[in-house]
């Protein structure tokens, strides 16, 4: 089954401190849409987060509150599944006319995908979750490149696979980008997210290390508080390592651990 995740994300053209933040997640399924704000809990409108320590940095929704009523629809993903995630600069989606879409280019920095297993995936207290790191696109060192240049020449997606071998049941999503235009010092860097309800199917068993978040992230991480216009020889994105990565050859196997 093929199967996709499209958010919809919405960033202020404006490389000031304040730029709007808006998502939908569309999902396919077969190359159906599930539909323009399914699943995902969307922030009406608002500024990225700057404070690591804030629970905000979670799914977003404090500062930048949701667009009501919240989706309580939950997606179904099979473990293995390939997912992808498409930013845009407004909830209308592509936009060929406005420069800023999907995202200021000045907006340079990683891109990463967390899951979190949780009882209900519509549950509103998003607070203690244990996350674990799915994907992370940060910099090509060879040419200077960021996740976020990647996002924007494929006009806003970014695909991810899913672990196949994670115990089923419902998660939450965490898709985010950092911009780190104004990261040299902290408050600087602006993190944009939005949490996904799934509901993935299959699996295994196996229980990857996780995180916490707040916690995860410190603003004197050194991929958190960088000057980015220099050539930097590498950028170690924040937030513990892609859990996926490391079985890697177990799971090119199918063999679930
Ligand atoms: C899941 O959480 C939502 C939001 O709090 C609640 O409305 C719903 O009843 C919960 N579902 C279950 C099965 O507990
Ligand atoms: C949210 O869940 C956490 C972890 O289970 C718990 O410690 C906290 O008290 C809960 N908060 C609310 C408002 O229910
Ligand atoms: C999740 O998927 C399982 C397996 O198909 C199903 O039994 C369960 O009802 C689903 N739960 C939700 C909340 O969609
Ligand atoms: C680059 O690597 C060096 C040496 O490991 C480390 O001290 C530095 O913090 C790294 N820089 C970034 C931006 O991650």
């Amino acid at each position: 089954m093929k199967l996709s995740i499209a958010a919809v994300v919405a960033l202020a053209a404006s490389v000031s401190a304040h730029s709007i933040f808006q998502a939908s997640l569309e999902l396919y399924v077969n190359g159906v849409d599930q539909g323009h704000l399914t699943g995902i809990r969307v922030p009406d409108y608002d500024g990225p987060i700057t404070d690591v320590t804030s629970n905000d940095l979670i799914c977003n929704g404090g500062i930048n509150p949701y667009h009501q009523p919240i989706s309580q629809a939950i997606i179904t993903v099979p473990a293995g599944a390939s997912v992808t995630a498409e930013w845009h600069h407004t909830l209308n989606g592509a936009d060929p006319t406005d420069p800023a879409d999907p995202i200021d280019k000045s907006h340079k920095g990683p891109v990463i995908s967390y899951l979190a297993k949780v009882t209900n995936a519509t549950q509103t207290n998003v607070t203690g979750l244990k996350w674990f790191k799915i994907y992370q696109d940060g910099l090509n060192p060879s040419d200077q490149s960021w996740g976020v240049d990647r996002l924007i020449a494929n006009k806003g997606k970014v695909t991810f696979t899913i672990p196949k071998c994670i115990p089923p049941g419902q998660y939450l999503l965490r898709h985010e980008l950092i911009a780190l235009h104004a990261a040299s010092s902290y408050p600087g860097a602006q993190f944009y997210m939005e949490c996904a309800q799934i509901n993935i199917t299959g699996g295994g068993s196996t229980s990857p290390a996780t995180v916490s978040f707040p916690g995860a992230y410190q603003g004197t991480d050194p991929g958190i508080k960088i000057n980015i216009y220099q050539t930097l020889s590498n950028y170690t994105v924040p937030g513990a390592h892609v859990w996926y990565r490391l079985i890697l050859f177990w799971l090119a196997d199918g063999i679930c651990l």
